[in-house]
């Protein structure tokens, strides 16, 4: 197979290609830091980029069997403080950068594939001081469901993964705006280090690649997928609750404390 996994240099992406190439496939990278060797350099915020990339795979290879949008970061701060170029990088790159590698992927996927977006259990479980990521994942989850169907008689499967907490270098990566005002006082800093202190109970980036790619391996994929046992349970209490109930809880143990 010719997989195209963005963001294989690092977590979760990186994990997943060495799965892959242990299986015998053929695997393009796109990412900032990657070798020529293994990939294309691609910065997923420009479209030229990725409009280059896929040029390239098509010239090399007559089609791609599987687009693995992996490529993503997170961002923490206070929505009213964070500029409007943070805002709109961190949607270029987890929204944008999976919206037009799909654009240009389908043309190479004439005979069918696979189309697997990494989301986030934060598509649906709201986070203080966490509203873009949150909200890009979100973005990223709705459209992967409405694409879905466009695709069904195509034979291309579509589907999103949604992990949760997983160690890697993703709370290092975070772009972090601690700036305050008399609105939240310490409470931005305080809700971080609240989320962040439990970085050693994070699932090891092993646990969830091996999910994540037996998964990817099904013959019939389900639109969506939700990542470790803790944020599964969850799941059925946010279906179950008010979500009136859920955002209360919610900032009662994630909001910080002023
Ligand atoms: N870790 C978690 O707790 C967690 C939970 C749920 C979902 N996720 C999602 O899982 C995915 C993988 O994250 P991870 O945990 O493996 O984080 P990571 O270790 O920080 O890896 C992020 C990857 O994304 C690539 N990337 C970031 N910005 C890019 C850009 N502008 N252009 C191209 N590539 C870019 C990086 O490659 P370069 O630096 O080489 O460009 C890197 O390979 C992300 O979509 C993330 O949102 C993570």
């Amino acid at each position: 197979m010719n997989i195209v996994i963005t963001g294989g240099t690092s977590g979760l992406g990186k994990e997943l290609t060495l799965k892959f190439k242990n299986q015998g496939h053929n695997i393009i990278v796109l990412a900032r830091s990657v070798d020529e060797k293994d990939g294309i350099k691609c910065d997923l915020s420009n479209e030229n980029d990725i409009k280059k990339a896929f040029k390239e795979i098509g010239e090399k290879f007559d089609k791609i069997d599987l687009l693995l949008n992996n490529a993503g970061y997170g961002i923490s701060g206070a929505t009213e403080l964070i500029s409007a170029l943070e805002a709109r990088r961190i949607f270029d790159v987890n929204f944008f950068g999976t919206l037009f590698c799909i654009q240009n992927a389908l043309p190479l996927m004439r005979k069918g594939g696979k189309i697997i977006n990494i989301s986030s259990v934060c598509a649906f479980f709201p986070l203080p001081f966490r509203t873009l990521y949150c909200a890009s994942k979100s973005a990223v989850s709705m459209f992967t469901n409405c694409l879905n169907m466009e695709l069904k008689n195509a034979n291309v499967q579509v589907s999103a993964i949604c992990p949760g907490d997983i160690k890697t270098s993703f709370t290092k990566n975070r772009v972090k705006n601690f700036e305050t005002n008399e609105r939240y006082g310490n409470r931005i800093k305080s809700a971080t280090d609240n989320i962040d202190k439990n970085e050693s109970k994070r699932m090891s980036v092993q646990y969830a690649s091996c999910k994540v790619f037996k998964i990817i391996n099904k013959k019939k994929l389900k639109p969506q997928y939700i990542i470790g046992k803790k944020y599964k349970f969850l799941y059925i209490l946010y279906k179950i609750f008010p979500l009136n109930w859920f955002i209360k809880a919610t900032n009662k143990f994630k909001g910080g404390k002023y």
